[in-house]
């Protein structure tokens, strides 16, 4: 028997999703690491802190409580919608996975908006179905027609993150809206980043029963390493995902630490008001250095495109790298021709930014 002949095709066919890791890296400031929209301008301490409250009040001995109950038991407290209508899992990431599981097998179809977040796609080909992508306007607003043109009855899903990774944009109101109303499928909006933006949809689940919200405590609350993710959506999904899921997937620290961060929310949000300055005073200077030209974003990040001439992003991104500075290219994907994202860091992190791309630029 060789194992390659009873692999399903599917996993065959895709490649393993790549990271660039530094590992054992304590301090990650040291190395300005601003390619994958993690929240460094939270101090460690705080979250270390964290961490040894929930350690201290929780028996790792015994199994955690089922489905993230305690995690969702929190988000349904703050939020104000009933536990019926969330659903928690090991980051975003895993709630993409299990409503793949409940929706997507060969031949079903989700529409994508791109360019955007790879792994819709990446989940969708892992059970078998296709994404059909649509592009953004080159303003990077949704082109609602082409969307509802390109969906048929093996439609499925269709993901619109707002705000955009890795545009940085959020769409407008009224086109999400169109979308719920029009479309004939279950609307994902990836709100990975909202905390960094004015509106969100969250308060239409109680409207549409066809909307997915996704949320993560990767971006505002600086806890990516814990991985915890999760939807509010109308009960009859909700229902389903739970049926996907095994009964022990969130482990008991992430619970009981989310559980406890959600308490000091008055603190979480004046380190997002400290992000949200920070973005503006990095565009700022991206706007006054020659060769570059920033984006306006809602997010922790900004994407910026390299305008000059004969240079390539691919190539100031290798730059970058020699000068200790990771930032993301994204110069392949659709509408980003030479475009980098980089993520807002702390103070310290922005200047070290600045000054290599000053460097890298000039080299
Ligand atoms: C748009 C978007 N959605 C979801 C995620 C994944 O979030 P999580 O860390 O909760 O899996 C990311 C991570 O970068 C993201 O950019």
């Amino acid at each position: 028997m060789k194992i390659e002949d009873i692999v399903q095709k599917e996993v065959k066919n895709i490649s393993c999703y790549e990271v660039k890791t530094i590992l054992g890296q304590k301090s990650q400031e040291k190395i300005a690491k601003m390619n994958l929209n993690e929240n460094f301008a939270i101090p460690n301490d705080t979250i270390e802190k964290l961490l040894l409250d929930a350690c201290r009040s929780i028996d790792v001995r015994a199994y955690p409580p089922p489905r993230g109950k305690l995690a969702s038991k929190a988000i349904s407290s703050f939020l104000g919608f009933s536990e019926s209508e969330i659903s928690v899992a090991n980051g975003a990431d895993e709630i993409m996975d299990l409503l793949m599981k409940v929706f997507v097998r060969k031949r079903s179809k989700v529409i994508t908006v791109e360019p955007s977040f790879p792994m819709y796609t990446f989940f969708t080909e892992l059970y078998g179905g296709s994404t059909v992508p649509v592009l953004l306007r080159p303003d990077f607003s949704l082109d609602v027609d082409a969307i509802l043109q390109k969906a048929d009855k093996n439609t499925r899903l269709l993901f619109v993150c707002s705000p955009n990774n890795p545009t940085g944009n959020q769409f407008q109101e009224a086109e999400i809206k169109r979308l719920l109303q029009e479309f004939n499928g279950v609307v994902v909006v990836d709100e990975a980043y909202v905390d960094f933006a004015e509106g969100s949809v969250i308060n239409w689940v109680r409207d549409y029963d066809n909307l997915v919200v996704l949320r993560s405590f990767s971006k505002a609350f600086g806890l990516a390493g814990l991985r915890l993710g999760y939807l509010i959506s109308s009960t009859s999904i909700v229902k389903y995902v739970q049926r996907v899921v095994g009964p022990f997937n969130v482990n008991s620290v992430t619970q009981q630490t989310i559980a406890l961060a959600l308490e000091k929310w008055s603190y979480f949000k004046k380190q997002i008001k400290y992000v949200v300055n920070e973005r503006e005073w990095l565009m700022k200077n991206l706007q006054q250095i020659d060769g570059v030209k920033p984006y306006s974003s809602d997010t922790n990040f900004i994407l910026f495109k390299v305008t000059k001439p004969h240079l390539t992003s691919a190539t100031v991104t290798e730059r970058m790298e020699t000068r200790n500075v990771l930032i993301k290219e994204r110069g392949h994907l659709p509408l980003l021709e030479n475009c980098i994202r980089v993520t807002v860091g702390n103070r310290d992190m922005n200047e070290t930014f600045l000054s290599a791309l000053k460097e890298s630029l000039e080299e």
